[in-house]
């Protein structure tokens, strides 16, 4: 792996406080590998309003966004196979996984990367395929980079999954010049020489490029600069990024490692009106160490328990950089941009290729999703995009592919129950429930968001943390009717339930059945470790 290098303090990332409780708790639990919960467990109690009367902002349909990197079988393999491959495939990119992420209204696509971006040359990746420069991708393992895939292929695929594209940008080793050539290149309309190159390579028409990132872990990967120097680049930089032939374009600023909230204040006090967005990257690692950071199925309660309490600081984390951001821009003008979360495992066992970061996916990340975009959400106000790495293969994935088979992952589900929260109306939940203690360490035992469509239905999304307990929740809506109720809901026997290339559907949705209704009293009866979505109108 590439990246012990930007391992700072601040990106192991539990207080001490928490590592202790940690600690104790792994003293007091017994390992549980594999563990299948008792179904008879007594349910805990939970009380529940939904203020339907006091509806917030719009939750931005982008915190539902992707992001696709050259690195590991993301791209080439999960995306890309080429148009002479027997895995059936549009111009090249697979036909099943085109499918499933069409199937998630994916708003928006991140792309090349990550680290990649900050050594990618957009010039490799025109024109005829065979002509292309092969290049070494030293970012992920120092594998050959054949550049079969480049712009035209990414824009492709965002028009056939119908997302947004969002072009990161080369500050590390690219120029200001290579930086402005490429938006004249993708999104000009002009008959200048680059805008008849794209014509010529088979483009006519521009590109439409709404987000554009100004570099990507400049702190790190993408420079190893200090906040004030990376300022002064961002300015330089982005001010050759420019908006041709009505292509409005956002540049996004590279935001800080998780709590380097120093980097959020310099950045937002030197450089902030000059960008539409400021990102931040956080990741869920079990115990919080990047030398041994936990596995990705083989794991008991007691790192069930962390990966919930560490993956819950996102909240802390979008709280205090949106403190920072509200003092240079009260009007929150300025998106906080999540633009890589998710869980980070060590390699699969026996891989002789780590530098992949090829992940198995298990109910422990469906719950991580659920969590994070219930988190997102509630910050609606200022998180206007968020892209969970990554797509295919690679990390907290959507998407596993092995040669023509294709799975979709717990966390592709919590993707496609959620997405009815996309473009609605934040309605608050208030919620009165237990902790879920393990040790001293506890987490809150449920975790909720609701929203309102443009045709009033309600959607209210439920996480049951406990992986013990079901839970019964009493619930309340003020301010609309519900005259019917439904829901789906995603469980698993166990905490490491998995999908896999034999048994494709072990974790997926079922119709949630444990709704009851008298007169106004409507009581929800959750299985532990689950996500119900319901639809109340
Ligand atoms: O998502 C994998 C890597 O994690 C990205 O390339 C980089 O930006 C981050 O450190």
């Amino acid at each position: 792996m590439k990246r012990p290098h930007v391992v700072t303090l601040s990106r192991v990332c539990c207080s001490l406080a928490a590592m202790l409780a940690t600690l104790a708790a792994c003293l007091l639990v017994m390992p549980l590998s594999l563990h299948t919960t008792a179904q008879n467990a007594e349910a805990f109690k939970a009380e529940m309003t939904v203020r339907a009367d006091q509806p917030k902002g719009t939750i931005n349909r982008n915190i539902y966004g992707n992001f696709a990197e050259h690195l590991g079988r993301d791209i080439y393999d999960g995306i890309w196979v080429g148009e002479n491959s027997p895995i059936p495939n549009t111009r090249g990119i697979r036909n099943d996984v085109i499918a499933a992420l069409k199937n998630l209204n994916l708003p928006v696509l991140r792309w090349p990367g990550g680290c990649f971006a900050d050594e990618y040359h957009w010039r490799d990746g025109i024109g005829p395929r065979g002509q292309r420069p092969k290049r070494l991708n030293t970012s992920w393992g120092g594998v050959i980079e054949t550049n079969a895939f480049g712009t035209h292929e990414f824009m492709d695929l965002c028009e056939l999954i119908r997302a947004d594209p969002y072009v990161s940008g080369n500050v590390g080793s690219g120029t200001p010049q290579e930086m402005m050539d490429w938006l004249e290149y993708m999104t000009s309309d002009s008959d200048s020489t680059l805008a008849n190159l794209r014509r010529q390579n088979g483009r006519e028409k521009p590109w439409k490029v709404p987000y554009f990132g100004v570099g990507n872990e400049s702190w790190g990967c993408g420079g190893n600069m200090r906040p004030e120097h990376y300022a002064d680049e961002y300015r330089r930089y982005a001010t050759f990024v420019k908006s041709y032939s009505g292509n409005r374009i956002q540049r996004i600023a590279s935001g800080a490692n998780a709590e380097d909230y120093n980097w959020t204040e310099v950045l937002m006090s030197q450089a902030g009106g000059r960008m539409q967005g400021l990102s931040v990257h956080y990741y869920t690692l079990p115990t919080g160490d990047w030398n041994k950071k936990g596995s990705a199925t083989q794991f008991g309660e007691t790192e069930w328990h962390s990966t919930l309490l560490r993956t819950l600081r996102m909240e802390e984390l979008l709280q205090k950089h949106s403190a920072i951001m509200d003092k240079y821009d009260p009007q929150k003008r300025v998106g906080l941009m999540v633009d890589e979360w998710g869980t980070w495992y060590d390699p699969e066992p026996g891989t002789t290729r780590p530098s992949i970061l090829y992940q198995q996916n298990s109910l422990r990340d469906a719950i991580v999703a659920g969590i994070n975009l219930n988190i997102f959400q509630q910050h609606a106000d200022r998180v206007q995009m968020a892209n969970i790495a990554q797509t295919v293969n690679v990390l907290q994935a959507v998407i596993l592919t092995d040669k023509e088979k294709m799975i979709l992952t717990p966390t592709y589900y919590v993707f496609e129950m959620y997405k009815t929260h996309q473009g609605a109306t934040l309605i608050p939940v208030e919620l009165t429930a237990p902790e879920y203690k393990l040790g001293q360490a506890s987490v809150p035992a449920l975790y909720a968001s609701a929203s309102r469509d443009k045709d009033d239905k309600l959607h209210l999304s439920i996480v049951n943390l406990d992986p013990n307990r079901p839970a019964q929740i009493s619930m309340k809506i003020v301010g609309a009717s519900a005259k019917s109720i439904t829901g789906r809901v995603l469980t698993a026997p166990a905490m490491n339930s998995v999908n896999t290339f034999d048994k494709p559907e072990t974790v997926k949705p079922a119709r949630f059945t444990g709704i009851q209704v008298q007169g106004d009293q409507i009581t929800l009866s959750l299985p532990s470790k689950s996500i119900v979505v319901l639809e109340i109108q």
